[in-house]
C-alpha cells in the first residue's frame, strides 16, 4: 500500500503543498518519500547544492522544461531533513510514500520513476501483476532499467508510443491495454509542462477540485488534500483524467468523456490517517478483503519456493508469537491433512527449551507481522543451522527476511493497530497457498478467490455483532471454543479479546473443555461456539449443549439458514453457509475480531493501544 498525491497550482510552489498532502498519507508507507515538478525554463545550479542534496536529486532533460525528483528510502521527516523535498521549483508536481512490494525499501526504488530519457515522471500505487513480461520486452527494445520495482515500467512503456509520436494521453491509454494489475497512477511530462494524468483500476484515487483558484489535485484519499480543497471527484475503475488549467476531464476506457459529479466532503484534515474510521483497527478489519486479494498475489512465489524445496523435507515445523502462533497451528491441521507431511508448531519463547530434532530434511517456517520479533529471530537463527528456513512477514525488508532462506510476503499493507487482523488473514492465505500447492489441491486454491466476498458478507452484517458486544460487555469471562481447523479461531479470537477489552477470555478446544474448565461455566460466562458446518460439527454442538446445560449464555458463529442454532441459541452470528469447514478459518475470525473490537470502543477504550502490549516485541 503507498500513497500519492498531485497539483496543479497556479502561483505557489507545488513542492510545500505535496509535502504536506504526502504528510497526511504516512500512514500507507513509510519506506521512502519522494516528489516530482515540471520546472519551466529551469537550469538549477546543482553545484550550489551540498553533496548529500545533490545525490538525492535527479534532473530531467533540460529545454525549454525539466523534471526535477528529490527522493530518499527513510520516513518523511528523515528524508526532508537531509533533501529539504520543499526546496524544489515549479507549481505542478507528484508525490509519492512507499511501501515496499517490488524491491527493497531503498532510494532506487523509490518513486516517483522517470523514463529512459527523463522526460517523464510517475508515481504509482497497486501492483502491475504482467511487470516482468514488460520489462523483459523494453529490454529487448533497449530500454534499460535502475530499480527493481515493477512501476518502473510505465513511465518507459509511456515514452515508448510518445516516441512513435502519441501524445501522453493517447500513451497511457495505450499503456494501460497492456498492464494488468492494479494501479493508481499519477504521471507528469516536461512536453506538457502544465498537465497530470492520473488512471485507476483496484487502487484509490481521487482528484481535488478549487475551481475558484483554476487548482487541481489528485490524491490517495480525500483527507490528504482536505486542507486545499473539500470539492472531491471519485475515480472509477478504468477510468482516466486529465487535470490542467482548462479544468479536470474525466474519460471512460472506451474514451468517452464521462460527466462526473462533485462531492462536497465534510470531513476535516485531522481525519486523514485514519481515512474516516474511528480506530486503525476497525479500518484494518474492512481492509482483509484487500489484503486476501493482494496477497493471493504471492502464489507464483510461493510455487517457486515448494519447487525449490519439496522433495526433501518429510517435516515441517512452525514457530511463531501471538497471532502469529494461531496462524501457524492452521497451517499444522491444513498441511498434515492435504500433504500428510508431519507439522510442529512450536511459540517461539519455548523454542531454545527444546531440541526439536530439526535436521536438514526439517523446513522451519518462521510466521511474523513484524520479521522483528526477538524470540522469533532467536529461533530463526537457531534453526539456520540445522534446517532450510521459511519466513512468512508483512514488513518488508525486515530482519527475518534477510536471514530465512526463502521469504513469503504477506501483503497486508502497514498495519498500525496493535492487534494484528488484516495480517493475521493474509498470514492464513500465504499458508493456505502453500499448503494447496504442496497438496496440488487445485479446488482449495480456486475457492480462495471467493473468500473477499465472503468476508464483505460478514461486515455488511456488522451492526448485528455490535449489538452481541453491548449486550455482553460488562462480563468478567468469556471462553472461545471450536474444534479441528475451528480451534486456532477460537484462540484467536480469545487472544484478540484479551488484547483490546482486558476482559479474561480464554480460548479451548471445544473437546477439552469437559476436562476442567466445564467447571468455571455458570451463567455469567458467555461462551462463543464456532461452528462452520463439516466434519466437527455434530460434535460440536453437542460441546454447545453441554455449556448451555450448565448455563453458560452461548454465543454461535455458525453457517446461516442452520435450524438448530436458531431455535436453541439467543445470540448468534451467521455466516454464509457456502463457507466450508476448510475455508472457515478465514472468514469465521471477523466476527469474533468485530466483537472484540466493539467491547473495547464501548468500554471507552482505545483498541489501536492496548496497555502494556506493543505492534512489534523486540526484547526476549
Ligand atoms: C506482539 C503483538 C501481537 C503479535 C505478536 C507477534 O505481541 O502485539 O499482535 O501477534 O507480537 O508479532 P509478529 O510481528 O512476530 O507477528
Amino acid at each position: 500500500m503507498c500513497g500519492i498525491v498531485g497539483c496543479i497550482l497556479n502561483d505557489k510552489k507545488a513542492a510545500p503543498v505535496l509535502l504536506e498532502c504526502i504528510s497526511k498519507l504516512e500512514y500507507r508507507g513509510y519506506d521512502s518519500v519522494g516528489i516530482a515538478t515540471v520546472n519551466e525554463n529551469t537550469k538549477k545550479d546543482s553545484t550550489k547544492k551540498d553533496s548529500t542534496e545533490k545525490d538525492s536529486i535527479e534532473k530531467g532533460s533540460v529545454e525549454n522544461s525539466s523534471i526535477e525528483i528529490k527522493k530518499d528510502s527513510g520516513k518523511i521527516k528523515e528524508v526532508d531533513e537531509k533533501v529539504h523535498l520543499a526546496d524544489m521549483g515549479g507549481n505542478i508536481g507528484i508525490a509519492h510514500v512507499r511501501w515496499a512490494t517490488h524491491g527493497i525499501p531503498n532510494k532506487t526504488n523509490s518513486h516517483p520513476h522517470m523514463d529512459n530519457s527523463g522526460k517523464i515522471a510517475v508515481v504509482h500505487n497497486g501492483i502491475i501483476e504482467n511487470y516482468s513480461e514488460i520489462r523483459e520486452n523494453l529490454e529487448k527494445e533497449g530500454y534499460k532499467f535502475k530499480s527493481d520495482t515493477d512501476t518502473e515500467v510505465i513511465p518507459n512503456l509511456l515514452e515508448k508510443y510518445m516516441k512513435k509520436g502519441m501524445n501522453l494521453e493517447e500513451a497511457l491509454k495505450e499503456a494501460l491495454k497492456i498492464i494488468k494489475g492494479s494501479y493508481a497512477i499519477g504521471a507528469i511530462c516536461k512536453d506538457n509542462p502544465r498537465e497530470i494524468l492520473a488512471a485507476k483500476k483496484d487502487s484509490p484515487l481521487i482528484i481535488g477540485v478549487d475551481e475558484e483558484k483554476g487548482e487541481y489535485y489528485i490524491a490517495s484519499d480525500a483527507p490528504a488534500i482536505l486542507n486545499y480543497t473539500n470539492n472531491i471527484i471519485y475515480l472509477d475503475n478504468g477510468e482516466i483524467a486529465i487535470l490542467n488549467d482548462d479544468g479536470v476531464v474525466v474519460k471512460d476506457s472506451n474514451d468517452n468523456i464521462v460527466d462526473k459529479e462533485i462531492d462536497v466532503i465534510n470531513w476535516t484534515a485531522d481525519m486523514a490517517e485514519k481515512e474516516g474510521y474511528d480506530y486503525f483497527m476497525i479500518k484494518e478489519i474492512h481492509e482483509q478483503g484487500i489484503a486476501i486479494k493482494n496477497t493471493l498475489v504471492e502464489k507464483d512465489n510461493i510455487q517457486d519456493i515448494i519447487a525449490n524445496i519439496d522433495g526433501n523435507i518429510n517435516r515441517i515445523c512452525f514457530v511463531a508469537c501471538g497471532t502469529s502462533f494461531h496462524a501457524s497451528l492452521t497451517g499444522k491441521y491444513l498441511i498434515e491433512s492435504m500433504a500428510g507431511i508431519p507439522t510442529d508448531v512450536i511459540v517461539a519463547s519455548e523454542f531454545k527449551y527444546s531440541a526439536n530434532a530439526l535436521d536438514e530434511n526439517t523446513l522451519v517456517i518462521f510466521i511474523s507481522q513484524s520479521g522483528e520479533t526477538a524470540d522469533t529471530l532467536k529461533a530463526l537463527r537457531k534453526a539456520n543451522e540445522t534446517s532450510k528456513t521459511l519466513a512468512i512477514v508483512n514488513v518488508l525488508g525486515s530482519s527475518a527476511t534477510r536471514e530465512a532462506d526463502h521469504v513469503i510476503y504477506t501483503k497486508a499493507g502497514p498495519e498500525i493497530g496493535v492487534a494484528a487482523t488484516k495480517t493475521y488473514i493474509s498470514q492464513l492465505i500465504c499458508i493456505y497457498l502453500f499448503a494447496g500447492l504442496l497438496a496440488k489441491n487445485n479446488d482449495l486454491l480456486n475457492d480462495l478467490e471467493k473468500v473477499p466476498d465472503y468476508i464483505e458478507e460478514v461486515l455488511g452484517n456488522e451492526d448485528k455483532i455490535k449489538e452481541i458486544a453491548i449486550k455482553y460487555k460488562d462480563a468478567e469471562d468469556f471462553f472461545f471454543i471450536g474444534r479441528g481447523l475451528s480451534y486456532p479461531t477460537a484462540l484467536e479470537g480469545a487472544l484478540k479479546l484479551k488484547e483490546i477489552t482486558y476482559i479474561h477470555g480464554e480460548g479451548y478446544a471445544a473437546g477439552e473443555l469437559k476436562h476442567g474448565p466445564l467447571a468455571l461455566i455458570d451463567d455469567d460466562i458467555p461462551v462463543v461456539v464456532v461452528v462452520p458446518p463439516g466434519d466437527s460439527y455434530d460434535k460440536t454442538i453437542s460441546n454447545l449443549e453441554e455449556v448451555k446445560a450448565r448455563g453458560a449464555e452461548v454465543i454461535a458463529i455458525g453457517p446461516c439458514g442452520d435450524e438448530f442454532i436458531e431455535e436453541e441459541v439467543e445470540d448468534t452470528f451467521c455466516i454464509d453457509k457456502e463457507v466450508s469447514e476448510i475455508l472457515a478459518p478465514l472468514v469465521y475470525v471477523v466476527p469474533l475480531q468485530l466483537l472484540s473490537y466493539y467491547v473495547s470502543v464501548e468500554r471507552g477504550l482505545d483498541p489501536d493501544k492496548p496497555k502494556n502490549l506493543a505492534k512489534c516485541v523486540t526484547v526476549e
